[in-house]
Formats: structure tokens, C-alpha cells, sequence
């Protein structure tokens, strides 16, 4: 599938509803398979890496959720010889969550004591940040950042672009939004002196009331002057506006820019150059695309699974992904698994929590 084949469809659709008030319909692409390998596993069922992020040096930082708090490294993630080593265990915490990069090799993390698989104690949350003293070097600085106790359960986190006008010099990001999946909330918190406050909460952030998963917003990322979430208990991907500070303007003006009722549960998601958004689809063990198009009213319109799907072993329970930052791997988008623990495939069938390689190469305008 080429960019021009999804400009012409685009450019039908359009012609189709030009007469009547657009409104987002979602177009359904046959899927396929890009070549996807494995470059990292656990040695033990019933383990769960819950999100990653990409060191500027092209390392991979790899958060655990179960069965303990430990955030894992990859080294050279594109040389065919990898491993998930542990880098740090966080002991005030049973399991982490988002991970996030708020300038050169300092990352926030979110985390929280839990009770059971997805289950915080109440009054838990905390954000802590991890620090490489050095470029090269594995060696680390962890401090806290800040108490959450208020958060339900939190989940992506993303940090909010730096206020620099030029474009280019040292680039310093100050504040990072934080997807509360339990309470349906957006929270602002200052990377530097942990003050945080909720800055969004509506219908869109919620799981619906009577879900019996009870996960609403989780992944969040921003994007050309907007925050972006998926709502997993819906299936639908949201955006609002915000200011240069991270504020959204407004809370009447949430749109819902995609609903795919094709899959059960939307995790986190990334962006590419040309804006596509690349999902996880953890309950169907499938990664896919959300084509951006051009119509303004139906911007993301064509849905594509890209990899794995139900009853497969490729990304069972893929819960996050990064693209790569090495020399040679910046088409490859890093995957996080939990080995489908929570919905084991075909009903039965669990694996250990890995780290999947997708090649992207064949799609004109991937990376970041
Ligand atoms: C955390 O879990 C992993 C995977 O089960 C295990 O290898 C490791 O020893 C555990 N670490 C701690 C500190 O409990
Ligand atoms: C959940 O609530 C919605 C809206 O109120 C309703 O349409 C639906 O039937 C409810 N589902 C269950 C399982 O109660
Ligand atoms: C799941 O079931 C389908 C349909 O029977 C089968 O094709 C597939 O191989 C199964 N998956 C695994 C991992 O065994
Ligand atoms: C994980 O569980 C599956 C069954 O779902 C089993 O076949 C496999 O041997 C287990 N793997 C490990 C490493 O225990």
C-alpha cells in the first residue's frame, strides 16, 4: 500500500459525503503483516513490559508492570544481539507504567503499588525521573519527582515540547501530561517541581459507566498543537487543543477523531512524520495505522492492521512502542508485550513479555 493508492481513496470519500455535514467514518483497509521479529523476551510467563522509550544514543528503556518494578534496558536495540537487561528496581513501587523523555537522557516514570494485576492501592502514585549522568554510559540518577495520590491508575505519560521559539539551541521540556485510566483525567505535572494538577476531564477520558474494564484514556502523546489520547474501554482516539504550556484550551471542543470498533482495546500509540498514528491493539495482538488524510472533518479515516492479530503469537497483549534512534534502526517501531497475561490468545495461551522489532520500511514517511 503506497501513499498515493490512500490519497486517491481519501479523494473518493470525499466526493462521496461532499453534499451532506462530514461527519468521522472509518474506512477498513485488508490487513497485513510487515516483517516482525523478536529482539528481547523474558524468561517467565506472566510478566508484563508496559511501555519503552528511546535513549538518544538509540538504547532502549523498558518498563515492567508485573511481576515486579523493573525498568529494563537494550543496548544497540538494531544489532541482532540483544537482551533485556535490569537497569533499576524501584522499590516504592510494585509496577511501572508510562515512560517518557523530558530532555537529553533524563525520562520520567510513572508508577504505583499494586494490590493485584491492574490494581493500585489507593494513594500509590508517584512519578520518579531516571537521569544518565553520561552520554555512553549506563549509570544512572533516580530521584522522585512527586506523589500522586490522588491518580486511580496512570498510564502513558508524554512530555509537553519544549518553549523554545527558534527551533534549534538547548531545547528544555518543563512539564509532562499524565493519562489517569481509572479517574478519566489528563494531569499536568511540572517535571521540575512535581507540582501537579488535573487539566482534563471529560466524557472522552472516561471508560464508559458500566464497562467491565474500566480502563478509559491511556496512551497520550502531542502532536502540532494538540494532546492526543486513546480511550481503550471505547476504541476511539481523541484530541483537544492546548497551549504552548500544556493547558488545553477549552474542554467543549474535545473531538473524537477516530472510533474503530474492530478492535477491543486501544493501548499506546506514536506518531509518524507525516502524522500518522501508529496503535496497539493489546486485546487483539495487533499493531495498526490510522492514516491521516487531508479532509479536515475526517483527518484520520482509513485503518489498517500492520502486525499480529487475534490468534497470534507475534504481539500478543502489545501494549507500547517507540521508534528507533540508532544509526540504522529508525524504521523500525519497537514494540512492548505482556505476553497476552491479561487475555491469554485463542483463551489459553500465554508467552513471557518481550520486545518486538516491526520493519516499517516499506511506508514513505515513518519515523520520527
Ligand atoms: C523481577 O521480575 C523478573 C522477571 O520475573 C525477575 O527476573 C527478577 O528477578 C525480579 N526482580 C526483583 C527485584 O524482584
Ligand atoms: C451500559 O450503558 C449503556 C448506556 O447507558 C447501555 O446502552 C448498555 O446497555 C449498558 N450495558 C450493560 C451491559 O449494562
Ligand atoms: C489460535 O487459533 C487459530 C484458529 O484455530 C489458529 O489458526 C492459531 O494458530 C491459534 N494460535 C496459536 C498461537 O496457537
Ligand atoms: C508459558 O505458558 C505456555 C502455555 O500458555 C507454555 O506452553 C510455556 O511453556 C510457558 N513458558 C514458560 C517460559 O514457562
Amino acid at each position: 500500500m503506497h501513499i498515493s493508492t490512500i490519497t486517491v481513496i481519501i479523494g473518493l470519500s470525499c466526493l462521496a459525503t461532499s453534499k451532506s455535514v462530514p461527519k468521522a467514518t472509518l474506512q477498513i483497509l485488508d490487513p497485513i503483516q510487515l516483517p516482525t521479529s523478536t529482539i528481547a523476551s523474558l524468561g517467565y510467563n506472566n510478566t508484563f513490559l508496559e511501555n519503552l522509550a528511546a535513549r538518544q544514543n538509540g538504547d532502549l528503556l523498558v518498563t515492567m508492570l508485573e511481576d515486579n518494578s523493573t525498568l529494563y534496558y537494550v543496548e544497540s536495540p538494531g544489532s541482532g544481539h540483544t537482551a533485556l537487561t535490569p537497569i533499576h528496581h524501584f522499590s516504592a513501587a510494585s509496577g511501572l507504567l508510562g515512560i517518557t523523555e523530558t530532555s537529553e537522557d533524563t525520562f520520567l516514570i510513572a508508577m504505583h503499588d499494586f494490590e493485584k494485576l491492574i490494581t493500585p492501592i489507593p494513594g500509590t502514585g508517584a512519578i520518579w525521573e531516571v537521569r544518565f549522568t553520561r552520554k555512553n554510559s549506563k549509570e544512572i540518577k533516580v530521584r522522585k519527582v512527586t506523589d500522586l495520590p490522588n491518580a486511580g491508575m496512570m498510564n502513558g505519560i508524554t512530555s509537553v515540547p519544549a518553549r523554545g521559539s527558534s527551533g534549534s539551541g538547548e531545547q528544555e521540556e518543563v512539564a509532562i501530561l499524565v493519562a489517569d485510566s481509572y479517574n478519566g483525567q489528563l494531569i499536568r505535572v511540572d517535571s521540575v517541581t512535581g507540582y501537579s494538577e488535573v487539566v482534563l476531564d471529560v466524557p472522552e477520558l472516561h471508560a464508559r459507566p458500566n464497562a467491565t474494564f474500566p480502563i478509559g484514556v491511556n496512551g497520550v502523546k502531542i502532536y502540532n498543537g494538540h494532546v492526543y489520547w486513546s480511550n481503550f474501554e471505547r476504541s476511539t482516539m481523541n484530541r483537544i487543543a492546548i497551549d504552548r504550556n500544556g493547558y488545553p484550551l477549552g474542554s467543549g471542543t474535545v473531538s473524537t477523531i477516530a472510533t474503530i470498533p474492530e478492535i477491543q482495546g486501544i493501548d499506546d500509540f506514536v506518531f509518524d512524520q507525516a502524522g500518522n498514528i501508529w496503535g496497539m491493539g493489546d486485546l487483539d495482538n495487533n499493531a495498526f495505522i490510522l492514516f491521516r488524510g487531508t479532509d479536515p472533518h475526517n483527518e484520520y479515516s482509513i485503518y489498517q492492521s500492520i502486525a499480529g492479530g487475534i490468534g497470534s503469537l507475534l504481539l500478543p497483549g502489545c501494549t507500547a512502542s517507540t521508534w528507533g534512534r540508532g544509526k540504522n534502526d529508525k524504521h523500525i517501531l519497537y514494540v512492548t508485550t505482556n505476553g497476552g497475561m491479561v487475555s491469554p490468545v485463542n483463551g489459553t495461551i500465554v508467552e513471557p513479555a518481550k520486545v518486538a522489532a516491526i520493519d516499517t520500511s516499506q511506508f514513505a514517511n515513518h519515523g520520527v
